[in-house]
């Protein structure tokens, strides 16, 4: 059992981490350590009771407690704030007691209840012991007979080793641009990355990773192999928030949870609310273990259809946009199937009235004109083609133009007394309401029974605006989160009443990459950015979490461009391959181009999608940047190796792999040498590229 006990609190051990929490001299339940795994029980340090500094700094203030409710004049960031029955504002929390639950994930709860008023709350600990990493929730309960209003409530509060000088990496991007790494010093006051959108969005993701300047203030840290690194991630899909606090006495926490932006939450009497859970994990090999600490939880843990190869796609929203109909998508699949594509997807614009993005969004049945004998020929000729069928729908979403609309006009998100603001034409349906829910539960449950379709795009394609709920039952401002657990039971329902089905999660491309959908979701749509030099860059983002067997990327038409189609492949058979091109425009020469690479990534796709990801150079840094993807068993690897624009004359450096077992020997597509792994790693290897070409070369042991 990971889980221990000594005197004064606990330790929770994964492989090779240890996170150890108890209560102080004065009853406090605090922070203790977070790190390496370390020998013996003894090494762990005791709870931290410290002294004040002045009147202005009491000890509370310097007291690095695990869950802080906002009260007395401690001025750092709470983890929780409630206002009571009779206008109180102030949480005061003492400990209870502990109960662990052994089993697979072992889970630590600890309770602990205000010293006056009827709150009870229960802290969380699961533990994945094999996957170093850790899970906190939060479960709160109105144990008395008058409701309380939440404010605030996070997931957990991660505390980083005092005094250090930490970095913080995190991704920002915006729509058709996502994914752009940052990293930046973290100094006292606090850097806030959040959502607003009610989707996690383009613009900032929900997790974080530090690292530990070990030279204080010389800017140096962890790389991607070697260095101490922290990090963690939220689970939910809408409005989040994540605040790094470095406090006036040098101590570093991350907080991470719902945003408490414009978010209340009545809690009734005997009430409980639980927290979405956030993991986190430690690592002092760098930023490259933390991402495959990152990927073997995802696909093992997170994934819904762990360990499915996922299919080489056709998507012909780039080719047709809305001019979809029968005779025009058949020819395009019989294309598709000769080029060795196994799945086939019919975008926006097959429903009734969707002509262009201005109508017809919750009207979910086939146009009659384009379709006059509704989806099953189209389906029914996929299949003979030895396809599977996928289909493209935005459930959230209504157009004002559309008969759900005229129906239930109430049923968006909206003030009476505002205009509703529409965005690319259309507008929010309320899912925080259950009668929505099961609208469209019914909508696409039929549709999924109807028809025989193998895989669903689940796109939303605009933000919020005007966040009413006209009729709630009860706080309005619920409404943030009840709308994201309505997602997840129109989805989680649907995917189990057809679980055959593959579900795709896009929002505009990358609106909305999350850990909770990815629970939901079998991979996701990179970007509406059709570039691949930004895909590119967006997979280094991506990466830093999320596997490639969850990220997809298209080999789209660019015509004016001077990257080659073996380029544009090479750049997509870095994740789950995919054609969005006009396959009939293609010529002869290219489609056997495409064929061949569909066919070479075939053979390499296990590898791709479930190998261990080492980043070898960086795109968003360096024109020439290469990826290598190493068997678990170290026996092959397949190393991908791009260069976009560089003065000519430049000598690239060498590629020194990674992963590669030293003792043993590797033969290198291209290279004459049979060397040892050791060598491979330590010397590399010379590539040879021009401007904007690529390569996948593929490595063996012998
Ligand atoms: C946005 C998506 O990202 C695109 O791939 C496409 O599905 C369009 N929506 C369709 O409206």
């Amino acid at each position: 059992m990971p889980i221990f006990t000594n005197s004064t609190g606990w330790i929770l051990a994964t492989r090779s981490t240890a996170y150890a929490l108890g209560l102080n001299d004065a009853g406090a339940l605090t922070h203790c350590y977070w790190g390496p795994r370390l020998p013996d029980l003894a090494d762990y340090p005791p709870p931290p009771s410290p002294g004040g500094w002045s009147s202005f700094n009491l000890p509370a203030q310097l007291t690095p407690e695990e869950f802080p409710g906002y009260t007395g004049n401690t001025f750092i960031e709470p983890c929780l704030k409630v206002t009571f029955a009779d206008g109180v504002r102030n949480v005061v929390l003492g400990y209870v007691g502990a109960t662990i639950l052994p089993g697979p994930v072992p889970t630590l709860a600890i309770t602990l209840e205000d010293g006056f008023y009827p709150l009870r709350v229960t802290l969380l600990y699961r533990l994945y012991e094999a996957y170093d990493l850790l899970e906190r929730a939060v479960r709160i309960e109105n144990l008395g007979t008058e409701p309380m209003l939440i404010e605030r409530i996070w997931s957990a509060l991660w505390h980083l080793p005092q005094d250090g000088r930490y970095r913080l990496r995190h991704m920002v991007g915006r729509h058709l641009d996502e994914a752009i790494l940052r990293h930046e010093p973290l100094s006292e006051g606090v850097k806030r990355l959040e959502s607003r959108r009610l989707a996690s969005s383009h613009h900032h993701s929900p997790w974080f990773a530090v690292d530990r300047d070990p030279a204080i203030d010389l800017g140096q840290g962890a790389d991607e192999g070697t260095g101490e690194v922290w990090f963690g991630a939220l689970a939910w899909s809408g409005n989040w928030q994540i605040a790094a606090e470095v406090t006036d006495f040098g101590s570093t926490r991350i907080g991470l949870g719902l945003n408490d932006w414009d978010f209340a939450w009545r809690l009734g009497a005997g009430e409980t609310f639980t927290t979405p859970v956030s993991y986190a994990g430690y690592t002092a090999a760098g930023f490259g273990a933390m991402s495959r600490c990152w990927h073997t939880f995802i696909r093992e843990v997170i994934l819904p259809g762990a360990r499915q190869v996922q299919k080489v796609f056709y998507n012909s929203w780039e080719a047709t946009h809305f001019d979809v109909d029968e005779a025009s998508q058949i020819d395009l699949a019989a294309i598709a199937a000769s080029l060795g594509v196994e799945l086939f997807v019919l975008d926006d614009g097959w429903f009734a009235g969707r002509n262009d993005d201005t109508a017809a969004l919750g009207d979910w049945r086939p146009d009659p004109h384009k379709f006059p004998h509704g989806l099953t020929p189209l389906i029914r000729r996929v299949h003979e083609l030895g396809m599977a069928f996928g289909l493209w729908i935005e459930p959230e979403m209504v157009s004002p133009k559309s008969e759900l609309y005229r129906t239930h006009p109430d049923w968006v998100l909206h003030f009476p007394t505002r205009a509703r603001t529409e965005s690319r034409h259309q507008l929010i349906l309320n899912l925080a309401r259950p009668d929505v829910q099961d609208h469209l539960i019914a909508q696409f449950d039929r549709l999924l029974t109807e028809q025989s379709i193998d895989f669903i795009k689940w796109d939303m394609n605009r933000n919020v605006s005007e966040p009413g709920w006209p009729a709630a039952p009860g706080e309005p401002r619920e409404v943030w989160v009840r709308y994201i657990e309505g997602v997840y039971r129109v989805w989680g329902t649907l995917r189990e009443r057809h679980p055959h089905v593959v579900w795709q999660n896009c929002s505009g491309g990358g609106g909305r990459v999350d850990l909770g959908l990815m629970r939901l979701a079998d991979q996701f749509q990179l970007s509406d950015n059709i570039d691949p030099t930004r895909f590119l860059a967006m997979q280094e983002g991506f990466s830093q979490i999320f596997p490639a067997n969850t990220m997809h990327a298209w080999v789209a038409d660019l015509p004016a461009s001077h990257l080659s189609l073996r380029f544009r492949f090479h750049v997509s058979m870095c994740g789950i391959l995919g054609l969005g091109g006009h396959l009939a425009q293609w010529t002869p020469e290219e489609r056997d181009e495409a064929a061949a690479l569909i066919a070479q990534y075939k053979t390499i796709r296990t590898l791709v999608q479930f190998g261990a990801l080492y980043r070898l150079r960086s795109p968003q840094r360096h024109a020439f940047a290469a990826v290598l993807y190493v068997a678990p068993d170290r026996s092959e690897a397949v190393l991908f190796a791009f260069r976009t624009h560089l003065p000519a004359q430049t000598r690239l450096p060498p590629l020194r792999l990674q992963g590669l077992d030293p003792q043993r020997h590797y033969t290198i597509e291209g290279q004459p040498e049979v060397r040892s792994g050791a060598a491979w790693m330590h010397l590399g290897l010379h590539l040879h590229l021009d401007d904007f070409a690529s390569c996948v070369v593929q490595i063996r042991q012998v």
